[in-house]
């Protein structure tokens, strides 16, 4: 056990860069050649000693988090609590800043942050792999927002290899109003899919090298996303964002994992500045965000 009262744990969304998605396994997921970068828009969890375990959230479009033993966070407290014979006995206190059922991440980010908030609370000391296995029990995406940085994940999502950027690259994200839900997403893809021999999945040996050599230019014309037909099958409107972003001089924009946030990469951080105006005023989004990647992962504050 440590002396520590609350313990604060910062995680950052993610974009995929590349999200090649293959046909649908037995399990029902589906094999993946993932590039994931994490960008500087944040969740914060906060653990806290307390007599049961017990979830709130505070920030934009909470009312659309569970805050039962259904959100992410509280199953991360509860299986490291197994894992040590312990009981989950934590006020976890989500700050929210990454949309809400966005393809961004956020869920995974918040049972990270739990993940590694709850470890320092309690003083279970796990390693890192052990953390890492955990975080893949919990979700496909969630490995990576322990890690952060930037990722190429296979598998499902959970088994990553990092990968050398030699940059920054500026985001815009702009914010739809509502959520898709992940599931949904895939069981649209696998719709628009049915009778195709889907290939598989492989990372983009262009797209790696232009994160290696930080080229903003060179990344936009390779971004991809096998999930973008079923998103926009599911939310048509999402077009018009994509629209309004390149014609704001974004140099590509694509949807954000299952969406419905879209991703716009700009030259730089004036150019970013000028897209999230535009966008913000184009009337095809509920509002539009800018931020850096890659940033580390999962940070105690
Ligand atoms: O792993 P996670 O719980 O985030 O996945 C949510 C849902 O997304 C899964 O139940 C599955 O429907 C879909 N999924 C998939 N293939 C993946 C990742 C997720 O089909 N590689």
């Amino acid at each position: 056990m440590t002396d520590r009262s609350a313990v604060t744990v910062r995680v950052p969304a993610k974009v995929n860069v590349q999200l090649a998605v293959g046909g649908a396994r037995p399990d029902g997921f589906h094999d993946l050649a993932n590039v994931f970068l994490a960008v500087g828009l944040y969740d914060e969890v906060t653990a806290t000693r307390a007599a049961s375990l017990r979830v709130t959230a505070t920030g934009p479009d909470t009312d659309r988090v569970p805050l039962d033993r259904t959100n992410l966070a509280a199953r991360a407290a509860e299986l490291l609590a197994a894992r040590y014979g312990i009981a989950p006995d934590v006020h976890l206190h989500i700050d929210k800043d990454i949309p809400v059922a966005g393809g961004m991440a956020g869920g995974s980010a918040d049972a990270a942050g739990a993940l590694v908030a709850c470890d320092a609370l309690w003083g279970t000391g796990a390693s890192r792999d052990e953390l890492l296995s955990i975080c893949a029990e919990l979700g496909s995406d969630v490995p990576f927002s322990l890690v952060g940085g930037a990722a190429l994940g296979r598998g499902r999502g959970e088994l990553l290899t990092p990968l050398e950027v030699g940059g920054p690259f500026h985001w815009v994200f702009a914010v739809a109003d509502g959520g898709l839900s992940t599931p949904a997403v895939y069981r649209e893809f696998d719709r628009l899919n049915a009778g195709v021999d889907v290939p598989e999945p492989e990372a983009s040996p262009a797209l790696l090298g232009a994160l290696r050599a930080g080229d903003a230019g060179a990344l936009a014309g390779v971004l991809s996303n096998g999930l973008q037909a079923a998103a926009l099958s599911l939310r048509p409107s999402l077009a018009a964002t994509l629209e309004a972003g390149v014609a704001a001089g974004a140099l590509a924009g694509l949807v954000s994992g299952s969406g419905p946030t879209t991703a716009f990469l700009a030259k730089d951080a004036e150019a970013a500045g000028v897209v999230a105006e535009a966008l913000a005023a184009s009337g095809t989004c509920r509002a539009a965000r800018v931020a850096v990647g890659p940033v580390p992962g999962a940070t105690v504050l």
